[in-house]
């Protein structure tokens, strides 16, 4: 078992950054919700505890406490913002409202250069930080020192360094605070004493020991939707327990161009998996013809796809397990139904979320992973980079790309030209890699007919649409800020190249308000 430090949530909306910027350190850890069972968040055996910002004010009487098995259990802890406030509460100091709030850059003196948590950090110069809190600590508790202060709050860090506790008013956790994350590392490593041994390859090792445990001699079934997180979670399975795992690609006839071919060849012909691949084409078509609302869409596509899986389980015989991809994001947000949650716009069917009837036990060996550890381990186990760097794809493929009626002469022209704005992208350098230039491009087909010039002919051609969008988590996003050059290239080939198209036109809005997909 791996050393952990347990993160208590409070209900900021960056307390997941705490958790991947400890890991980003090494070290695994843990969200809980702070009023998770003591027994469940002591299970992990937490080498110490962070506790996450908030919105509430601690005086407030039905305000979220700090369980009395934190500082009972007398390990390291870090308050951050709201937890810094609780710290000070338990510990018997005074928080007060500040006279005002303080939101955004901030700069702090480092008061103390030799705490622990500080240790990495140059103290010569003010360090940049990234405040958002109204209430501040207005007097420290016996035993604790002030270790930074910024203009607004006397004390921005306090510590007792004997005990191993900390608070600080910032968020180390968020990009604008430098050295956030030698302060959280310094934290967990040098406080807590975790060794930081949380990597792809350890992950890999104990992954595979868990299945082999799990599954013993019975059968796993798993359906491949050519993304990274069911393409990692297969190899996973596989590794373990070989041929005990088939997995079944469902052709929905809504996959961008190649992408049936690249799933049965990376998993079938490079990786020897056993694999049945489903063409339901016509199937999918006839049962969408006519439609053209979005929502309907999907869910004739999401209904659909789960009789097909389980009819095709179902003719493998006797199957005990279903692995799937589900990612920690999904784990914690169903953890925390009280967390007001990102409100719905769109409903995000999941090829690959079955329903729970079937009679399988699960299989998730990606259920404590972060989507970039996702890719890490992909990377470790060496599959290829256009499925380790894959851009999300809706799973209604896409259906929800074509404005209006779903045909299969309107896929092929979307499908083309998809296929030429993603080559482009790709030969200038864009895609596919850490640093790519943006996290999902695509074309969509719109519903609306224009005049054009063809030859010397007048022409009524179809519309095409190009998007493509930087985002850290596709809550919210921005456009690409893609070249001249580059788009009057991919204009010109679509054109030419795609029938009965005329028009080429750039997405140039941000989401909010619009949204990354147009449906
Ligand atoms: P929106 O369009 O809501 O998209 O800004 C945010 C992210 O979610 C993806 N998306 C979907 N994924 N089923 C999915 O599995 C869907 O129905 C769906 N709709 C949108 C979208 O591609 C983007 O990455």
């Amino acid at each position: 078992m791996q050393d952990a430090i347990a993160i208590l949530d409070y209900g900021s909306q960056t307390s997941q950054l705490i958790a991947r910027r400890v890991r980003e350190g090494n070290v695994y850890c843990e969200l809980f919700p702070w009023d998770t069972p003591p027994d469940q968040v002591l299970a992990l055996d937490p080498k110490g505890f962070i506790l996450s910002g908030g919105p509430e004010s601690v005086y407030e009487e039905d305000a979220p406490k700090l369980p009395d098995y934190v500082l009972g259990s007398e390990r390291p802890v870090l308050g951050i913002c709201y937890g810094m406030q609780l710290l000070t509460h338990a510990l018997l100091g005074r928080v007060t409202r500040s006279q005002k709030r303080e939101y955004g850059p901030a700069r702090i003196n480092v008061l103390d250069p030799d705490a622990p948590i500080f240790r990495s950090i140059d103290p010569r110069a003010p360090l940049s930080v990234w405040m958002s809190h109204g209430d501040r600590v207005e007097r420290l508790p016996a035993g604790v020192t002030p270790l930074a202060s910024s203009d607004n709050s006397p004390y921005a860090a306090m510590g007792d360094v004997g005990r191993g506790l900390y608070g600080v008013q910032f968020h180390p956790e968020v990009v604008h605070t430098s050295g956030g994350a030698a302060m959280l590392r310094a934290f967990a490593v040098d406080v807590c004493g975790c060794v930081p041994s949380w990597t792809p390859g350890a992950f890999i090792d104990e992954s595979v020991a868990a299945i082999r445990a799990q599954v013993g001699d019975g059968r796993v079934v798993l359906g491949l939707s050519g993304g990274v997180d069911s393409a990692v979670s297969a190899t996973l399975v596989h590794r373990a327990v070989g041929d005990q795992l088939t997995c079944i690609f469902v052709d929905t006839g809504m996959m961008r161009q190649g992408e049936p071919e690249q799933v049965v060849e990376s998993f079938e012909r490079a990786q020897g998996m056993r694999l049945v691949a489903v063409h339901a084409v016509e199937e999918f078509l006839g049962a969408l013809e006519g439609f053209t609302d979005p929502e309907l869409k999907r869910q004739i596509i999401g209904e659909k796809f789960v009789r097909i899986f389980e009819t095709e389980a179902r003719r493998l015989g006797k199957i005990n397990f279903l692995a799937q991809g589900t990612i920690y994001p999904d784990v914690i947000e169903s953890a925390a139904p009280d967390r007001p949650a990102a409100h719905r716009i769109k409903s995000h069917h999941n090829v690959g979320g079955l329903p729970p009837d079937m009679g399988f036990e699960l299989v998730e060996p990606l259920r404590f992973l972060f989507k970039d550890e996702v890719r890490r381990v992909g990377a470790a186990l060496n599959l290829p980079e256009k499925i380790v760097w894959r851009q999300p794809f809706p799973g209604p493929g896409l259906a929800v790309r074509i404005l209006g009626e779903i045909t299969w002469e309107r896929l092929e022209v979307l499908r083309a030209a998809d296929a030429i704005f993603l080559e482009e992208l790709d030969c200038a350098g864009m895609l596919h890699h850490a640093e790519a230039e943006t996290q999902q491009a695509f074309a969509v087909l719109l519903p609306v007919r224009s005049v054009g010039v063809m030859g010397d002919q007048r022409a009524y051609g179809q519309t095409i649409a190009l998007r493509a969008v930087t985002t850290d988590d596709f809550m919210t996003a921005d456009f690409a800020r893609l070249s001249w050059d580059l788009l009057a290239r991919v204009s010109a080939r679509i054109t030419n190249e795609v029938p009965n198209v005329t028009r080429v036109v750039y997405d140039v809005s941000a989401k909010p308000p619009a949204t990354i997909e147009w449906e």
